[in-house]
């Protein structure tokens, strides 16, 4: 029998199914449109379920981070798999040769250290991992600058057995196009990248894949020429940083944990039961308000402090609009992939009536 919303416990993380499915073929729509090939990070959701809701709408393959996500997304109809990360270490690199034998594997790399390990264990397990030399193009995270260097890597992984060069990774994560340095941060990325291609070409190398993308970037894609695929991850649920970032608006948030109201002060506040370890720390980028959600519910309210199970919801003089004890509050968070991964369970939910729970199986999955 159905369940009721109001019937679940809390804390827990309800999906608006609605939202989300709007989420999913808006960006699906848009990068058919474009010519682009969508290979969604599932980072945000961690859950194979939905995962095949982006194959389903003609994603190429997707992405992740830590091999250990790489195994919980090598499922059945999975086409392939982007480990957007320098692996490192004999153990990572066997368990991922051993992923590579059911599902093509590419992993995004920036030194021949790694390169090296990899090809002794793609040639070992008999097979071929494509590779992606990851650049950097402003994020100053992993990757090489625009240059020699990044030459010479894709030079080197075309020169060793067991691999494949494939192209070029870049992740645009430091760009908000809509805020006031956005236009020139998109056009720096534009000309980094045609420097990277044109190298790329001089030198004969192949760039057959050139894969970039966020978010905040997405909607954006179709102006960077030399583009070939998107990795956007957030977009699934959205969260108050990407509304913050006009990246999105609140009625595309698809996500919110719904809380219980355990204490009500007189003196300005009230308290749910999600904190810390229900709602992550993070803050809201790129402002940095101090709020650690924002509560759909209650105008007004701002969630300014946390315990680990507590959150002290401000009403700023106005406690005649706050809520009653046992009453429920929606909260969107600062940074929906850090809430996702912390909750076992996902409830997705249509016309109050919860119509599918899904395993966050990719949880923890840090190794
Ligand atoms: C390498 C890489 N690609 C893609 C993404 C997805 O970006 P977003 O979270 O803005 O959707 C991330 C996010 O951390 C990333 O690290």
């Amino acid at each position: 029998m159905a369940t009721n919303v109001s019937d679940l416990d809390t804390p827990a993380l309800l999906v608006d199914l609605d939202r989300l499915e709007a989420n999913l073929d808006r960006a699906a729509a848009y990068a058919k449109a474009s010519g682009l090939r969508l290979r969604p990070h599932t980072k945000t959701h961690k859950s194979p379920l939905v995962a095949s809701m982006q194959v389903a709408r003609g994603a190429v393959g997707l992405t992740v981070a830590k091999v250990g996500e790489a195994q919980v997304m090598a499922g059945e109809g999975v086409p392939d798999l982007l480990v957007a990360y320098p692996v490192w270490g004999d153990v990572k690199w066997a368990r991922l040769a051993r992923i590579a034998r059911a599902v093509p594997v590419t992993v995004a790399l920036d030194s021949p250290d790694v390169a090296e390990g990899l090809a002794v264990h793609a040639r070992r397990a008999g097979i071929v991992i494509r590779v992606l030399v990851e650049a950097d193009l402003g994020m100053r995270r992993c990757g090489l600058p625009p240059g020699p260097a990044l030459v010479d890597l894709a030079r080197h992984v075309e020169a060793l057995d067991g691999l494949r060069a494939q192209g070029i990774m870049f992740y645009p994560g430091h760009i908000n196009p809509a805020s006031s340095g956005g236009p020139g941060q998109l056009g720096k990325l534009r000309s980094d990248l045609e420097r990277v291609l044109s190298d790329f070409g001089a030198s004969g190398l192949c760039a057959e894949i050139v894969s970039g993308g966020s978010t905040p970037t997405l909607y954006h894609s179709h102006t960077i020429d030399g583009l070939t695929e998107i990795r956007p991850g957030t977009y699934v649920f959205n969260d108050r940083s990407q509304v913050a970032m006009e990246a999105c608006k609140w009625e595309h948030c698809a996500l919110s944990v719904v809380a219980t109201v355990v204490s009500v002060s007189e003196r300005g506040w009230f308290v749910v039961d999600a904190g810390s370890k229900t709602l992550s720390s993070d803050l809201q980028r790129p402002d940095q308000d101090g709020c650690f959600g924002h509560v759909v519910d209650v105008p007004g309210a701002r969630l300014h402090m946390m315990n680990e199970e507590h959150g002290m919801v401000d009403m700023s003089g106005r406690m005649d609009l706050a809520p009653r004890i046992g009453e429920r509050v929606h909260i969107i968070p600062n940074h929906v992939c850090a809430t996702v991964n912390m909750h076992d369970v996902v409830h997705g939910v249509r016309g109050g009536t919860v119509e599918v729970s899904w395993k966050v199986a990719g949880r923890g999955r840090v190794q």
